[in-house]
Formats: structure tokens, sequence, C-alpha cells
């Protein structure tokens, strides 16, 4: 028996339905299991996987290498430096030659076009590591955290504050959508994600139950929530763009004060990483220099407090890739979900 996953990409969350990103999710938590437990899982032996990153990453490509490493396939990594596509091969040759060679391709990057047309092109699944649009293998690992916090996702409420238009809020606002846990995007208007995304999440929330709220309120947007979720202010590729976001969000970072504004002192704090908490970094220190803030989109006083979950989700990364790997690719018996 075929299951519903054999053979299919995850280029975005809207293309499954709440049932399947549930089985992802909870595969998730069996493969962590398993893997703490030192019980072998070797579901991909002996294939071969391909990792291309046009732009940088720690948790991505730790994730897929390790994971498709405890699954017995091999990774590969191609950097953007280390092969033709784009410069001297287009995206439908490249994915043609390694849909050849490869049994599953990871692509992140910055078009979700050419996520797409790996996967229209190279015959085998891909799976998409971010690109501009979406970060779909993320929301599984955040949607297990949320679950690993508080049991279920039944009648939850996530706050998410910031840059209400990039990848992973918009990945956020689909995916709780489709999954029945209220969405609130809190950001200031002219970040607002696309009036389309909205209609979409709208429709999704209205199958599942899930209530969605855009609001440039902060008040409004954080009360009751159960989970605040922040992200860096300047995305990968907008690296021009630091001097009108500190302006504009610096009512959006999350600090204890806005904590404290949802009501509940359970609330967890929800970061994909990386985050600028601190003046550690090359940009932490430019925008001390240039703005004379020290932290942006969280303070350092939350991001260690006790509501923090970022190195959890972190973590959690690593499982959940291994189960949208494994269920697409690892002929496994899944009875209908
Ligand atoms: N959260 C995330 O995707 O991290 P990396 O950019 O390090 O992969
Ligand atoms: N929005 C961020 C996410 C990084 C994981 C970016 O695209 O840079």
């Amino acid at each position: 028996m075929q299951n519903v996953f054999q053979g299919r990409s995850l280029l975005a969350e809207k293309d499954f339905t709440k049932e399947e990103l549930m089985y992802f999710i909870d595969f998730s938590a069996h493969l962590k299991d398993m893997k703490k437990k030192g019980i072998p899982h070797r579901y991909l032996e002996g294939k071969n996987i391909a990792l291309l990153f046009e732009k940088a990453s720690t948790r991505t490509r730790s994730a897929f290498t390790v994971a498709a490493i405890d699954l017995g396939a091999h990774p590969e990594y191609l950097g953007k430096d280390d092969i033709q596509i784009g410069k001297k091969e287009s995206v439908e040759d490249t994915a043609k030659v390694l849909g050849g060679m490869f049994d599953g391709i990871e692509f992140r990057g910055f078009k979700q076009e050419n996520v797409e047309l790996l996967a229209k092109y190279s015959g085998v699944p891909v799976w998409n590591g971010l690109t501009d649009e979406w970060h779909p293998t993320q929301m599984i690992a955040d949607y297990l955290t949320l679950k690993e916090n508080f049991g279920t996702l039944e009648n939850l409420t996530l706050a998410y504050v910031g840059d209400g238009r990039n990848n992973v809020a918009n990945s956020l606002l689909v995916t709780g959508a489709i999954l029945g846990v209220n969405v609130r995007i809190v950001s200031p208007e002219s970040l607002f994600p696309d009036q389309e995304l909205i209609d979409l999440a709208r429709e999704f929330g209205n199958g599942s139950g899930a209530e969605i709220l855009i609001t440039a309120d902060v008040n409004e947007g954080v009360k009751g929530a159960d989970a605040l979720y922040t992200d860096v202010w300047v995305s990968m590729g907008e690296e021009d763009k630091f001097a009108e976001r500190v302006n504009l969000l610096k009512p959006y970072q999350i600090n204890m004060k806005m904590m404290k504004a949802t009501g509940k002192d359970e609330t967890i704090l929800l970061h994909c990483l990386p985050a600028f908490h601190d003046t550690e970094t090359e940009y932490g220190k430019m925008v001390k220099e240039n703005f004379g803030e020290v932290e942006m989109e969280v303070t350092d006083e939350v991001f260690r407090s006790k509501h923090a979950r970022q190195f959890d989700q972190a973590e959690n990364r690593m499982h959940s890739i291994k189960a949208i790997m494994a269920a697409t690719l690892g002929n496994l018996f899944i009875p209908r979900v």
C-alpha cells in the first residue's frame, strides 16, 4: 500500500491537510523519542540527499545533515559557490541532473519559483528549506514545540510580533490556520501580510476554527496569547533595510512589559533563530553604533527567561526534518491519516 506522503515534495504548507501536518508533527515526536532511547531508525538506508543552499544556514543545514545520517542516508552539501545553478545552468537543467543522481533534494534560496521548478523537473521529493515566501520545515518544529509545551494544539493562540510579511510570519499564519491554532500577526500596517495571504488564512480558518487577527495594536495582539513568536527585523537578502526597520519595529520588540501584557504567566517565547538579543554579532554591533540599540526583536532578559523555548525549537528542527524526509521518501507503512 502506497502511503499518502510517498514521493511528495514539501514546498509550502498550504498543499497539506491538517491531518497530514499533524502526522508530521506527531511522527517528529516519535522519532525524537527513538533518538533519545538510542533506537535505530534507518529508513533511508542507501539513499542520497542533495542539500542546496543559496542563503546561509546553521539550523536547517545541520538538521538536514544529522537527520539524513541518522536515517542511513548520505547528505551532500552544495553551496551557491560550489555548483553551476543560476550562473551557468538553469534551474530546470540542474533539477534534471540532480534528480538522476539523488533521491531527494533540499533547497534554501530566494525565489519560491525555483524550489517549485526543482520539484517539477527533478522527479524526486524536494523540501523547501526556506525561500523569501515560506519556511515550511520550520513550522513542523514550531508547532511540535507548542504541542510539547501545552500537550495539545487545541485552543492555543500564537501571536507573532514584528515583521509581519516575512517567510516565517507567512508560514506561521497559514499553518496555524490549517491546524486550528489562533494566529495573530502584530506588526506596523506597512508590514502586514499580503491581502491574498490573509484571505487564504481566513479560508483555512473557516474550516479549522482558527481565529485570525492582523493588527498593529500590540496590547490587542498579545492579550491572552499562549506563545509570543518573533523573528529578525531584517531577513536575509534585505540587509539594506536596517535603518527603516529598527525605527519602525522598536515598539514591537518582545520585552518583559510585552510578556506581562499577555496576562498569562505561562506564555512561552518562540523564535526561529538566529536572534538579535545582544551585541555579540556583527549586525548587533552595527545597530548599536548606528542607532544606539543594544537589542532588537527580543530583549536579552526575555531571551534568557523562563519563558524561552527557542533552543527546544532549534533541536526540534532536526527531529521534524527527519520525519518529513522519512515520510516522503521511506516507503513507510502509514495508514490513511
Ligand atoms: N531557523 C533557521 O532556519 O535557521 P538557519 O537559518 O540557521 O537555518
Ligand atoms: N526571516 C528570516 C528567517 C531566518 C531563519 C530570514 O529569512 O532571514
